[in-house]
């Protein structure tokens, strides 16, 4: 009953549609700005189905104030490790105005998961020549999986404006030949990383 008049209804505001008086030019600039919607939306689905660009699955919260009493984040905790599985994980604090640990090191050619956290304003990180970008909003774990395919020494830059010192807000990563590539001494027994 609900249903069928709603059909209606829809069926009702069809007419009336078509039946409205349109100036030619009316309708050509709706027809464009339909075609423009149309095809902004057709690279969104593109984007989303073919190349996997998606908004974050998961949203993580941590405590942008006390860090270094997290599990996860402790300054010993920083840094690139290795679990049982062979993960690498790589943890980094952003705060005016550098990325800390100063200088990392990681294997070519490996899925490496970066998780990044805020101490204090909103940060961004931008790794020149690779896809990867992101906001380090305070509160959130800003997480990306990637892969270097080649070695070479890489920047990490600071790219949301975040205070007088920005432009000097950056890092290093020496991407190392898998076969050249040692385990830091640092081993995470737990199976992934721990949440607080
Ligand atoms: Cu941190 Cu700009």
């Amino acid at each position: 009953m609900q249903k069928e008049s709603l059909k209606q209804q829809l069926q009702n505001l069809s007419s009336q549609i078509s039946a409205m008086h349109l100036d030619h030019l009316e309708r050509k600039w709706i027809t464009i700005s339909l075609l423009v919607i149309g095809f902004f939306v057709g690279i969104m689905t593109i984007d989303a189905f073919f190349h996997g660009i998606n908004p974050p699955g998961k949203v993580e919260t941590v405590d942008s104030a006390s860090l270094h009493l997290s599990k996860e984040f402790a300054e010993e905790n920083l840094g690139v490790q290795v679990d049982d599985q062979g993960n690498i994980t790589v943890r980094m604090v952003a705060g005016r105005y550098s990325f800390f640990p100063k200088h990392i090191s990681v294997p070519a050619e490996t899925r490496l998961t970066f998780r990044w956290v805020s101490m204090d304003v909103l940060h961004g990180v931008h790794i020149p020549m690779t896809n990867m970008s992101t906001m380090i909003v305070p509160g959130y774990v800003a997480e990306i999986t990637t892969t270097f395919p080649k070695p070479g020494e890489y920047p990490m830059l600071c790219n949301e404006y975040c205070g007088l010192g920005h432009n000097h807000m950056w890092s290093n990563i020496s991407v190392i030949a898998k076969e050249n590539w040692t385990t830091p001494a640092k081993l995470v027994s737990k199976g992934g990383p721990s949440h607080e």
